[in-house]
């Protein structure tokens, strides 16, 4: 008798991020090339397997998409079997689906909250495997995620763009950027583009020291270009404020109270839907890759990570429901402060 074709299920689940086509390809095209298997993909993350909406992936479907931001997938963050809106845990529904598709596997791309619904969905059905994905690159149990070196370019040219007006006009430039909990775009971003001041939620800052800060550094400079993560929450903001979108500006506003004219730049979307850089290609490929072998090896329940350079794999219960911080004592804080950036924990530099 024909053995059966290995059937593996395919989801991008939560925020979009670049490098998820890049990964999408490397899983199809290695799947078929390697073991002849064939693939569902999930539309719109779990929502998909909520609402019963799926198509088969072949070669042709991922050819071409290697460059591309987005997910030809689709993806939500509303889509969690375990709380579906007003009709709660649709759980039950979401196992029916998965046997009926008769998957040996189900790879799931996403950050922290993905990991979380596939970790809970796991003990229902097990066969599920995870890809970390996050411009944020706040998943623990993986030194970055691929999407965050495309979302650090993005900022850090944005900076490096931005001296030139400040510059022009002698002003205070504000540039926020994404990382709702974590301030890894912030601080590599911050000192690839040279920014003076970096603001994160991991350090408390201020706007009266950030304020000496500037006032200090304007007696022999003629700008000061400032970074703050949109999860930041420095002293002197309203806690109303303190909401992507809204952050930067009314950071802006208290400098410009403290007598130095501010203008503000908010990158937003703009950090997810770049075309993914050279190494988050290279790095999704892997990533992808690497999920294909432990799909094909039975072993579940486990999300592929890179550490020390090195790809391995982590137990979902690991990770779920956790978030990579940047400490604030890391090495890379150590080296901006040593150049003079400000997180607004001090006063005047140096
Ligand atoms: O999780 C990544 C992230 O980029 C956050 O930094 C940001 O707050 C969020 O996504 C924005 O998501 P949405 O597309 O739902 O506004």
């Amino acid at each position: 008798m024909a053995r059966r074709k290995l059937r593996l299920g395919l989801l991008t689940g939560g925020g979009d991020g670049p490098g998820l086509n890049a990964v999408i390809r490397a899983v199809v095209k290695k799947g078929i090339r390697e073991h002849g298997a064939e693939f569902v993909g999930i539309l719109d993350g779990f929502e998909g397997l909520i609402q019963r909406r799926w198509k088969r992936l072949d070669f042709d479907s991922v050819s071409g998409i290697l460059h591309s931001a987005g997910t030809i997938l689709g993806t939500t963050n509303k889509g969690d079997p375990f709380s579906y809106g007003k009709r709660g845990d649709v759980s039950d529904r979401v196992v029916r689906h998965l046997r009926e598709l008769r998957l040996d596997a189900l790879i799931c791309l996403g950050g922290d909250g993905t990991m979380k619904i596939a970790d809970r969905l796991a003990s229902r059905w097990p066969n599920i495997v995870g890809i970390p994905k996050t411009i944020d690159n706040d998943v623990v149990g993986t030194d970055v995620t691929f999407g965050f070196d495309t979302a650090v370019k993005v900022a850090a040219d944005a900076v490096q763009v931005l001296h030139a007006t400040a510059d022009a006009h002698r002003r205070v430039m504000v540039v926020e950027v994404m990382g709702r909990t974590a301030g890894w775009i912030a601080l590599h971003a911050g000192i690839a583009g040279g920014a003076d001041v970096i603001l994160i939620p991991e350090i408390q800052g201020s706007m009266g020291r950030v304020a000496e800060y500037i006032g200090s550094r304007h007696r022999t400079r003629r700008f000061t270009i400032l970074v703050v993560a949109e999860g930041a929450a420095p002293e002197g903001i309203d806690r109303t404020a303190l909401h992507p979108g809204i952050i930067g500006t009314t950071v802006a506003d208290r400098i410009e109270e403290a007598g130095f004219e501010a203008r503000v730049t908010i990158l937003g979307h703009l950090q997810r839907s770049a075309p993914p850089t050279p190494a988050d290609r290279v790095l999704a490929t892997r990533f992808g890759v690497a999920a294909v072998d432990l799909a094909v090896g039975r072993k579940f329940r486990r999300m592929v990570a890179l550490r020390g350079g090195t790809i391995t794999s982590v137990p979902f219960a690991r990770v779920a429901g956790r978030v990579k911080r940047v400490p604030p004592d890391h090495e890379l804080v150590r080296a901006a402060r040593a150049v003079g950036t400000s997180f607004g924990d001090e006063g005047a530099p140096a």
